[in-house]
Order: structure tokens, then C-alpha cells, then sequence
């Protein structure tokens, strides 16, 4: 079925609703308001709900303090808190929170995050909370026999890196927030004492996964019901040990999980059944602050998350290769070129993504793959009328002594106020409930960020994306990540956009089509994130297109060479927009059950 897409803005808001209409009867994932509101009326939390305000639409609010995450009560928790006398950063980190308890198969305490932060003073953070491999972690962990086995970076103990996300919020509160630390866990507490509705998603995700869940005796106690069998959508779901997990982190701060009775726990438990996560891990965790990279994109300042994020590389240097093509004219002319041309600008950064990409802090990341004279010998590769196939990465100038030296799945949230704060936060236990690991008695999902490294050259992980010696296995190294938060500021260096994705490397993709969407096609933000998405990673050799797509998109694309794959939906994406009436716009993913929402104070 072909579908329109959004051509001009008197074309938004028919679109949208055609695409959320489509959503909702294809089962793709939007929620009736009746379920949402269901929802939240589910939990104890007593504090008013955003459902008490008006929503003409849930996946869209605009106002003063906004937020939009991927699940209605993290928006809620949010809310809270700029109802609390609380600013974006204290919305963003109970948002964050309570994602650990209703939404734990993508993010959570276990796991880690990218932020990039706007403080009203207007400074801009790179904040890193990546998890950090253990310190006996080496390079051939996981070969067996002299073979890779990914099983094993998969799931189990032998998965599982050191959670850094506790610490990035830590910092931030400390630094920038207006609550109290503990003020900020209220919301996460009461949904995992009092329980919450499961929604389709969540129900969705514990029975695809509940074979893997019941090879670990805690977990599958914590998320599967007594007889062994998965929860379904609307059934409560009670989360005692986390609720006393953490109301203690909340009361005694983060030095007991990373320094106290969490990490002894968690060493322990790990040395008897095969795991190297040890308490020193966690002990010796630091959240880092990174210089962000800036790139300018048509007159914008883009601000992304530095190794060991790819994200923010590969944007700024998508970003610059595109900007050697009249993409807004394109847009507006000859679609399926503009499409073309963001899937080969797309397979030429994941070609050096696989190469150069790794943890900075470790090994040489050229700083030239951001420049934009590199981004130029590139754009020049590009055929406009036939894909091409690039068979291996480029090297940009001065790759060995220009670098980084600053020492389904996953979630994005974003918040900003009304006093110039903006944070946008990507969280993740990597792939669904991560390691599928609980320690007994803690109720918290730890991840399978060990994946995400390369477990050995040319092994795909399980996003399919291979890597290099870069991105091999070190104690205390991040591994590699997709994340992307995303920051644009205006030529007054006013803050006019954030964004962010879940998605593994679609992520990189879904981010950079909101960003040319908003800034080439003047898109408003919800159309930003609804508008159809393409994706490529270099290897496969494939264009991934979602099936909205317009047919004759598609077509051209394959007329022009590649071989395309259709998916029903890439990414999930939150973001918010400023305009120049001063008021700030959120939108979530209506691919999902998600949730925007704002706060007048
Ligand atoms: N775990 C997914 C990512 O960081 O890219």
C-alpha cells in the first residue's frame, strides 16, 4: 500500500493523522488514549496525571516544560517533577528512572547512557554513563575452540559490562538539577511497588524472550508469572526488590550501588555463576563529560555525542557529505534522489564506522571523519542516479595523529523547560532485558553491553554490525555504541531542536532523517518523527525502508541499484522543537505506545 508523505506544512497534520490512523489498525504500535489512560490509572503514584490534562494527541504536546519519552508514566514522571518546582534535568532523570522499572527489556539502572545536556547558562554537556567492560574482560573472551561465540556476549554473566547510567544521573542531579536526588525516585518507586499495567510492547517483548528468561531462575520470577508462563498486556506487574533497590539508592545514594551492598551483591552472585563482574567494577565506574562534536549543517550548529558513541560522528559526517547535494531543493523536486542519497551517504559512514570506531580513551579515532573537506572527497563517490557499492572504508587526512583524545533495545527520552534547559538522554541494557540476568534480590535487568563490542573481527553482532580491532575487547573499555542524542542550535546559538533514537545503528539513521527533515524540508517536529525512514549500514549491502515509504520510492531505489528490505518500523524517536513564538514542542514516536506531554508552570 502506498502512502503520502508530508510535502509542505499545510500537508502535516492530514499525514500525521493518516499515519497514526494506519498505526493504530496495523497494529504497528499505537495505543487508543483508552489504554493509556487505563495505564496510568493503574498505579498508586499519587501525584495528578498528565492524563488529566487535555491531549488532542499523546504523541505530540507543545508548551513552557515539555518531555516525550516511549512510555506514557516515564512522560508522567517527568511532569511530576516540573510540577514539583523541578527543571528539565530533574524531569529528564525521574523519566529516566522510572523507564527502569515499566520499560526495563530497553534501559534501566543495569545499563548505561549518552546525554547531551543545554544548561540554561547555556552550556552544552557531553555526558558519558557507557557502561565499562570488567577488568578481567579480554580481547578472546569469547572464542571457544578459536571461534567467536555470541551467545555468550549475549546473554548470561559473562554479558554483562559495568552499569554507568546510575552515575551519569548522579552527576547531573548533583550539578544541575532543583530536586532532591531522592524526590526524583518517588515515581519509579510507586510503579515498582504498586505495580503497573504491562503494556502490548512490554507483553510483546517477555513472551518473545521468556524461553532465554527461563534458563535464569531470578529473572524469570521477576518477570514471568508463578506458573512459568509470560504476562499479557494489561495484567499487573509488581516489582518488590526493585522498589527496595531503589528506594535504597534514592535514600543512601549512589555509593551504595557502585561502593555498598549492590555491587557486593552483584560480585558475588557473579563469581559463583561464571560471570567477571566483580565489586571493584563497580567500585571504580566513572561517568565521563566529553568534548561534544559540533558540526555546522546549512547555517545550524549540530552538537552529537563523541566516541564511544558513532553516533555523533557518523551524523556530523552524513550531515556534511549530504551538504555537498541541494537536498532542500530536492525534497521539494526529486524525492527519491533525496532518499538515494541519504542511503549512499549512509553505507559510506558505515563502511569507516566498522573500520575507525572504537573507545576513544583506547585507541585512535581520526578526527578528520568529522572534517569537511573529507566529507567532500566522499560526496564526490556518490552516483545521483545509481547506488554504488563501496567496498571498504576511506581515510580521511592525518587518520594515525589527528584523533579523539578526550579520555530493540534501548530508549530515548528528551525534556526541555522554560528556562533554556534541554536534555536529551539515550539509555540502554542493549538488547531486549539485556543479559537477561537478575541478581536475587535486586530486581534490576543487567546488560548485555559486552555485545556491542567486537567479539572478533568481521563478526556481526547482534544488530549485525561488524568491527574492527578498534572496537576488540579491553578491561575498562566502553564498548561501542549507536547512541545518538542530538542537540541543533540556531545561528544565535539558541537551542531549537533535540533528538534521539533507539534502534541499534538505526538510531544513527532515524536521527539523521529527523534532522533533514526538520532542517531541509521545514518539517514541524511531530511530521519530523513520523516521516518515512531509510536505513543503511554498509554490511548487509541492503537498503532497509519502512513500509510507508511511498511504492515509487522504493521502485526508484531499485531501479537505481539496491536492494531494498522493508520493515514496518525502524527507530523509535523522541524530540522537541523550539519556535520563535517561544513555545517548546515535544514529540514522541507514534510507532509506539509513547507519550509527549507539557507543563505550563
Ligand atoms: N546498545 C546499543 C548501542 O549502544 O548502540
Amino acid at each position: 500500500m502506498a502512502h503520502t508523505e508530508p510535502r509542505n506544512s499545510l500537508a502535516r497534520t492530514p499525514n500525521r493523522r493518516q499515519w497514526l490512523q494506519r498505526a493504530s489498525t496495523t497494529g504497528i504500535g499505537f495505543f487508543a488514549a483508552g489504554n493509556m489512560v487505563a495505564s496510568l490509572g493503574s498505579s498508586a503514584f499519587s501525584h495528578p496525571t498528565v492524563a488529566e490534562q487535555p491531549f488532542a494527541d499523546e504523541t505530540y504536546a507543545s508548551g513552557k516544560n515539555v518531555a516525550a519519552s516511549v512510555h506514557p508514566l516515564a512522560t508522567e514522571a517527568a511532569i511530576s517533577m516540573f510540577r514539583k518546582g523541578g527543571n528539565a534535568i530533574d524531569a529528564a532523570i525521574a523519566a529516566a528512572l522510572t523507564l527502569s522499572v515499566v520499560d526495563s527489556h530497553n534501559s534501566g539502572i543495569g545499563g548505561g547512557c549518552l546525554a547531551i545536556v543545554r544548561t540554561a547558562n547555556g552550556q552544552v554537556l557531553a555526558l558519558d554513563g557507557r557502561e565499562m567492560a570488567p577488568k578481567l574482560a579480554h580481547r578472546d573472551m569469547y572464542l571457544r575452540n578459536g571461534k567467536p561465540d555470541g551467545t555468550l556476549s549475549q546473554d548470561g554473566p559473562l554479558a554483562v559490562a559495568t552499569p554507568g547510567q546510575l552515575a551519569a544521573l548522579y552527576d547531573l542531579s548533583t550539578k544541575h538539577g532543583y530536586l532532591r536526588w531522592r524526590d526524583l525516585f518517588e515515581p519509579a518507586i510507586a510503579h515498582a511497588e504498586y505495580g503497573f499495567q504491562i503494556d502490548r510492547v512490554l507483553a510483546g517483548r517477555i513472551s518473545g524472550e521468556a524461553d532465554i528468561i527461563r534458563r535464569y531462575p531470578e529473572t524469570a520470577r521477576v518477570l514471568l508469572k508463578r506458573n512459568g508462563s509470560p504476562y499479557a498486556q494489561g495484567e499487573l506487574l509488581l516489582q518488590p526488590d526493585l522498589a527496595t533497590t531503589l528506594t535504597s539508592i534514592a535514600n543512601e545514594g549512589i555509593e551504595w550501588f557502585y561502593r555498598g551492598p549492590f555491587a557486593k551483591t552483584v560480585g558475588e552472585w557473579m563469581g559463583q555463576n561464571g560471570g567477571i563482574l566483580s565489586a571493584d567494577d563497580f567500585a571504580a565506574y566513572q561517568c565521563k563529560y566529553r568534548e561534544p562534536i559540533r558540526s555546522l549543517y546549512r547555517g545550524y550548529d549540530v552538537i552529537g555525542m563523541p566516541p564511544p558513541s558513532s553516533g555523533g560522528v557518523h551524523i556530523a559526517q552524513i550531515l556534511n557529505i549530504l551538504q555537498d547535494f541541494p537536498l532542500p531543493e530536492l525534497w521539494k523536486t526529486d524525492r527519491n534522489q533525496a532518499y538515494h542519497l541519504l542511503l549512499e551517504a549512509m553505507q559510506l559512514a558505515f563502511a569507516d564506522r566498522a573500520y575507525w570506531l572504537g573507545d576513544s580513551d583506547f585507541v585512535k579515532v581520526p578526527r578528520g571523519l568529522v572534517d569537511p573537506t573529507y566529507a567532500r572527497t566522499l560526496a564526490q563517490k556518490i552516483s545521483r542516479s545509481q547506488k554504488t557499492r563501496f567496498a571498504t572504508h576511506h581515510v580521511p587526512a592525518d587518520a594515525a595523529t589527528n584523533v579523539f583524545d578526550d579520555r530493540k533495545h534501548t530508549t530515548h527520552l528528551t525534556t526541555a523547560d522554560q528556562l533554556g534547559n534541554w536534555v536529551a538522554i539515550t539509555s540502554t541494557v542493549n538488547t531486549s532485558f539485556g543479559s537477561k540476568v537478575i541478581v536475587p534480590g535486586t530486581g534490576v535487568v543487567l546488560n548485555n553491553e559486552m555485545d556491542d563490542f567486537s567479539i572478533a573481527p568481521n563478526t556481526p553482532n547482534a544488530f549485525g554490525l561488524v568491527g574492527s580491532e578498534n572496537n576488540a575487547i579491553a578491561p575498562g573499555k566502553r564498548p561501542l555504541s549507536s547512541m545518538s542524542p542530538t542537540l541543533v542550535l540556531n545561528d544565535k546559538k539558541q537551542p531549537i531542536l533535540s533528538c534521539g533514537a533507539a534502534g541499534g545503528p538505526k538510531i544513527i539513521t532515524a536521527v539523521l532523517r529527523i534532522l533533514t527533515a526538520v532542517l531541509d524540508e521545514n518539517l514541524s517536529v511531530a511530521d519530523a518523527v513520523a516521516a518515512p525512514r531509510v536505513h543503511h549500514q554498509w554490511q548487509p549491502d541492503e537498503a532497509v525502508v519502512e513500509e510507508r515509504l511511498p511504492d515509487s520510492v522504493v521502485a526508484d531505489l531499485k531501479g537505481r541499484g539496491h536492494t531494498t528490505r522493508s520493515i514496518a518500523a525502524s527507530a523509535i524517536a523522541q524530540a522537541i522543537q523550539w519556535t520563535s513564538d517561544g513555545n517548546l514542542h515535544a514529540a514522541s514516536d507514534p510507532r509506539v505506545p509513547s507519550r509527549a506531554a507539557a507543563y505550563e508552570a
